[in-house]
């Protein structure tokens, strides 16, 4: 059954954070009110991609006026280290400098345009390096963080053998800058006993919490994280919010006073890491039926100066190699490459859209060279129930195909495509394209370990509960989907339920939020936590009713309903709270059956997938370059959806930035790896001008999974993949133009690409 989510009436759907946002309301860190006595810090970064420091001279800077202290690698009390996988990055730099924009030195001061000021009079000297930008070449010169991977199945070599049609070439994609609102930024604040307590904008408290413990050599327990909300994420700040937060916490520990550092967007833009840029070759192999027997890919990840979590994020785009495809043969190998580039990190999708961006360029590029459209070999490709991944998974409740004739009937593609064809006829000037782009996403963190996660409730005398989870609200509406878990596990209303902070001394160890997991694996703790109190009430209930069992006992609007008798939630609550019932618990949830053996790239690491088909209407502008997306269909795969408000958002967010990624967003650095696209008026990402004029979703009603919460799967970064269609959607607008053009896969398609490409001559081959 297929429901339009737009239509959606007016459901019991709520978005707790609309209403703060759209009245200015929304605390983020920077608006907490400053305790008097507040410093300042700024950092001083390296403006070279690599070289040594021959001379550093902070002298001036620490005479002026204002100014506390400057700090340097020297001043850090425990590890000079930051890195989370792997301990490459540091905190501030030590006499090397791997890439523009690497802190060198903190300034303290006691006010930010005086930190600000100092920064011009520090004195640096640098003795160049060789720069890498490009990963092929770090490749070539052995420059990788950690070792390649490689996932294989089946016999490539035989299977190549065996091909009717075999098509090689090269792909790449380019980075993504997050452009969360709110940019990185953490209040440390002295507390009792040598304790600090930060307040931080971050993805990942835990993450934040250890990494301050270990450049201050202190232990976890000294170090308290506190997250309100965070003013968007995007990944960007599931590893990379720890190093302001421990600038700041350094700062608190060295002067005793609170320590603010909130980046302003150059900052942000100049040091933080983005999506990874990939170059990538494939090898892909048909029979004469158009099946894809085998598929080769070699992917060169441009990952920056440190690890950070690029190791994670190369596992993963060979996770989605071959998207929503059944892939017999298939051999992926991955590198990690050093480049003299900001470490780059997460960002939705994490690595995945990478890989599928290479397959579908592959399949765009056998489809072409046979004179058939790409969607015939796609369609005949599409997964299907026990089909095999490489990495050893077999797929259950598959939805590719299912998605995909639904796209197809419901959106009337035959109609479309008549139309479309009509309109190329038509006209000279003006050409349409239409691509379709399927998506199925793995959804458990890839590395099984942090699959797991923790929540506290208490119910207070008066009846009103509080409940405490490790998962992060960055705008993705999972605060909302926490509250409705707790509302309906006890029978109570949304607003009797109140979501407190997310903070590591109330739940600790806990995951980042990330990997598009947060509600399942926290919504499950939650109900643990909730399911705990209600065996105690039961009990209770069961004794002062003089019940022979619990089984009849329901908790409902506000209400204990067992047979005909009933009392108010308030009444039994106060009855539980003087009989001393415990009315607090702490649940834990680890995900069930995934495991995945990294050393031989097999095992079941997903607890299941998200699918989707997507429909791309483009018309290009054939004299200026210039396009408009008529309109993009999709068919998603929600399960039931516990919040369709909020995920309808999600997708449409999702959506527009993949699209964003794949066409305007042009993430460029020079040879001597200096950003380019270094402010919002180089770098632009969608606006609502931008957005497709017509954007239909419609809602797949699956039965779910039992591993996603309330059986309502996963969405925040499936979505984000349906924007690698309008990379061809806008590529077959160019070919209704110049069946001969020539243009490389080459992520993101510009105007000045289509342009080029409009009016290209054949290749040679
Ligand atoms: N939506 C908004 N509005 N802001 C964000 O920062 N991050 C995305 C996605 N949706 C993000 C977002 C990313 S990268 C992930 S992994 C998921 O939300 C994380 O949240 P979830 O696990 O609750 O889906
Ligand atoms: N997704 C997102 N973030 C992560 C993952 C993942 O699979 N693994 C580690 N961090
Ligand atoms: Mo999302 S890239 O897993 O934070």
């Amino acid at each position: 059954m297929v429901k339009n989510l737009n239509k959606t009436k007016k459901d019991k759907s709520l978005n707790i954070d609309s209403p703060l946002h759209v009245t200015g309301r929304t605390k983020y860190v920077d608006d907490i009110p400053e305790l008097s006595g507040t410093l300042f810090a700024k950092v001083f970064y390296s403006s070279i991609a690599h070289g040594k420091i021959t001379r550093l001279d902070i002298s001036k800077a620490a005479a002026m006026e204002g100014v506390v202290k400057v700090v340097t690698c020297e001043d850090i009390p425990g590890e000079n280290q930051v890195g989370g996988i792997i301990a490459d990055e540091p905190l501030l730099a030590d006499g090397l400098v791997d890439f523009i924009g690497q802190p060198i030195v903190m300034i303290l001061a006691t006010e930010e345009i005086i930190a600000r000021k100092a920064l011009k009079l520090i004195e640096v000297k640098f003795k160049p390096l060789k720069v890498i930008v490009d990963p092929r070449e770090a490749h070539k010169k052995g420059s990788l963080l950690s070792d390649p991977r490689h996932f294989q199945m089946g016999d490539i070599k035989k299977a190549f053998k065996k091909a009717k049609y075999i098509f090689e070439g090269e792909a790449d994609s380019g980075g993504q800058e997050h452009v969360y609102l709110e940019p990185q930024g953490a209040y440390a604040i002295p507390k009792n006993n040598d304790c600090i307590q930060v307040i931080s904008s971050t993805q990942g408290p835990t993450a934040v919490q250890r990494t301050i413990a270990r450049a201050l050599g202190v232990s976890m327990n000294e170090i308290e994280v506190d997250v309100n909300r965070i003013g968007g994420g995007f990944g960007g700040k599931e590893d990379q919010a720890s190093m302001w937060a421990t600038f700041c916490a350094l700062g608190t520990y060295l002067t005793k006073k609170p320590v603010k550092y909130i980046l302003d967007r150059h900052e942000d833009l100049q040091m933080t890491g983005k999506r990874h840029p990939y170059r990538s070759d494939y090898k892909i192999g048909l029979d004469k039926d158009l099946k894809i027997v085998a598929f080769e890919g070699n992917y060169f990840q441009n990952g920056g100066a440190a690890a950070d979590l690029s190791p994670a994020v190369l596992e993963r785009t060979l996770f989605h190699a071959t998207n929503s495809y059944y892939v017999p043969n298939v051999d992926v190998n991955a590198y990690p490459c050093r480049t003299n580039l900001h470490p780059h990190t997460a960002f939705r999708g994490f690595g995945g859209p990478q890989g599928m961006f290479v397959i579908e360029c592959a399949i765009h590029h056998a489809a072409r060279a046979l004179g058939v459209p790409a969607n015939k070999i796609q369609e005949k490709n599409l997964l299907i129930n026990n089909n095999e991944f490489s990495y050893g998974q077999k797929v259950q409740d598959c939805e590719a195909k299912n998605t995909w004739n639904q796209a197809k009937k419901k959106f009337d593609f035959a109609k479309l495509k008549k139309e479309v064809a009509a309109y190329n006829k038509a006209n000279k000037y003006s050409k349409k394209g239409i691509a379709f782009m399927p998506i199925c996403f793995g959804i458990s963190f890839t590395n099984t370990m942090m699959n797991n996660a923790r929540a506290l409730v208490h119910v207070y005398s008066d009846g009103s509960v509080g409940i405490s989870t490790g998962a992060v609200e960055m705008g993705q509406g999972v605060s909302s989907k926490m509250i409705q878990v707790a509302a309906l596990c006890f029978g109570l209303k949304t607003d009797e339920v109140r979501l407190e902070t997310t903070n590591t001394t109330r739940v600790a160890n806990t995951s980042p939020t990330a990997a598009s997991a947060t509600a399942d694996l926290n919504g499950k703790a939650l109900q643990d936590a909730c399911d705990q109190i209600l065996v105690r009430l039961r009990k209770l209930v069961k004794k002062e009713w003089g019940l022979k069992s619990k089984d009849q006992i329901h908790f409902q609007d506000g209400w204990v309903i067992c047979n005909r008798k009933k009392m108010k939630w308030n009444e039994l609550i106060l009855t539980a709270f003087q009989q001393r019932v415990n009315l607090s618990a702490k649940g834990h949830y680890s995900t069930p059956k995934i495991h995945f053996d990294k050393k031989i790239g097999k095992g079941h690491p997903f607890a299941y997938h998200v699918f989707g088909t997507s429909i791309f209407t483009c018309t290009v502008d054939c004299i200026r370059g210039t396009y408009d997306f008529d309109k993009v269909q999709l068919i998603h795969d929600f399960g039931t959806s516990m919040n369709k408000l909020v995920d309808l958002g999600q997708i449409e967010g999702g959506l527009v930035q993949g699209m964003g990624w794949m066409t305007i967003e042009n993430l460029l650095y020079d040879e001597e790896g200096r950003l380019k696209s270094n402010s919002l008026a180089n770098y632009k990402i969608p606006d609502i001008h931008y957005v497709p004029k017509k954007l239909d979703v419609e809602y797949l009603d699956t039965k779910g999974s039992d591993l996603a919460i309330l059986k309502s799967k996963a969405v925040g970064e499936p979505p984000l993949m349906y924007g690698i269609g309008a990379y061809f959607a806008l590529y077959n607008a160019v070919l209704a133009y110049n069946k001969d053009a020539n243009i490389p896969y080459e992520s993101p398609m510009t105007t000045e690409k289509i342009l080029m490409g409009l009016y290209s001559k054949k290749a040679n081959s």
